[in-house]
């Protein structure tokens, strides 16, 4: 399995990485550990002020080409664009780390803000996986990465359609490792927890901590663990922490009481 430290990531994955959702949290930590191997790379969010700053930073610290685009990944045309914009780059990785989230009751929340992480987190990862992906199994190499979540393993009430597009990207991945193993592609679904993103904290309001939840983990932990895990997992569930919880939710819990014991969770922290 190579690791980002080595040459042999770069000669892998590289010589360019698309980081979709890279300006901030945990797709910023993905762009500084894919340049600092020395991958260039096209950055996408659809704010194009961090995007300038972010690519700036890892040109003047590591000397590699940074491309960026501001679009929506919410939009079917942004798929072209990206195409587009990566033109004469061979893009050896995809990491699709943007998401939508919609937190809250499903029924006051507007079906727009549903069906737009739908488009965000589940449209985008199929549009991007399979305009890049092809050129890669078609050079025999490459790598994709989609961020799923602890969500993605049961029912989440208040983010049943967030929940349900995580779970979407986790066995989208599942299959795509299967299935592009023997064109050398590697794919990877990286489940993370509460993770201290920027979308994070505006999202989790300050009486949500609870004793019992793993500590939340920094951005370039979880990136760090997709990396290593790349290649070698169809999955990684970031954390220690996390993977207990996880343990005790997907083997010890009937999934009926995994489901109960979020809600309850979910219910402190957002009814
Ligand atoms: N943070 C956590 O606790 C946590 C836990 C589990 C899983 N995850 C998963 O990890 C991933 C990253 O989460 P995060 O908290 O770092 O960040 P996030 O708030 O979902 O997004 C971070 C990046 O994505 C860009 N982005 C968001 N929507 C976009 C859109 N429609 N089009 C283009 N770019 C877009 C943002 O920039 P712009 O705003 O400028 O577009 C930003 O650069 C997500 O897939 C999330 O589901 C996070």
């Amino acid at each position: 399995m190579p690791n980002p430290k080595d040459d042999a990531f770069a000669t892998r994955y590289g010589p360019a990485a698309l980081v979709a959702g890279a300006s901030e949290g945990i797709g910023a930590a993905f762009a500084r550990q894919l340049a600092a191997a020395g991958l260039h790379l096209v950055l996408v969010a659809r704010r194009a002020s961090p995007l300038e700053q972010l690519a700036d930073e890892l040109r003047t610290a590591h000397g590699v080409e940074v491309r960026t685009l501001p679009c929506d990944l919410g939009e079917e045309a942004a798929a072209g664009a990206i195409v587009k914009a990566c033109h004469g780059l061979d893009i050896g990785l995809l990491v699709y780390n943007a998401a939508a989230s919609s937190v809250g009751r499903f029924l006051d929340t507007p079906v727009a803000a549903h069906l737009r992480s739908v488009h965000v987190n589940a449209r985008g990862p199929v549009l991007l996986a399979h305009a890049l992906g092809g050129p890669m199994a078609r050079r025999g190499r490459g790598g994709i990465v989609l961020m799923s979540s602890l969500t993605a393993f049961q029912g989440t009430p208040f983010a049943a359609s967030y929940g349900a597009t995580k779970a979407f990207n986790l066995v989208l991945a599942e299959g795509l490792w299967s299935e592009l193993k023997e064109r050398g592609v590697d794919v990877l679904a990286c489940c993370p927890g509460a993770t201290l993103t920027p979308g994070y904290e505006l999202a989790t309001p300050p009486r949500a901590e609870s004793r019992f939840a793993p500590k939340p983990q920094e951005p370039a932990e979880v990136a760090r663990e997709a990396l290593a895990a790349l290649g070698r997992h169809p999955l990684v569930i970031t954390g220690r922490g996390n993977r207990i919880a996880s343990f005790a939710m997907r083997r010890l819990f009937s999934r009926r009481l995994a489901v109960v014991t979020m809600g309850k969770e979910m219910r402190k922290r957002y009814d």
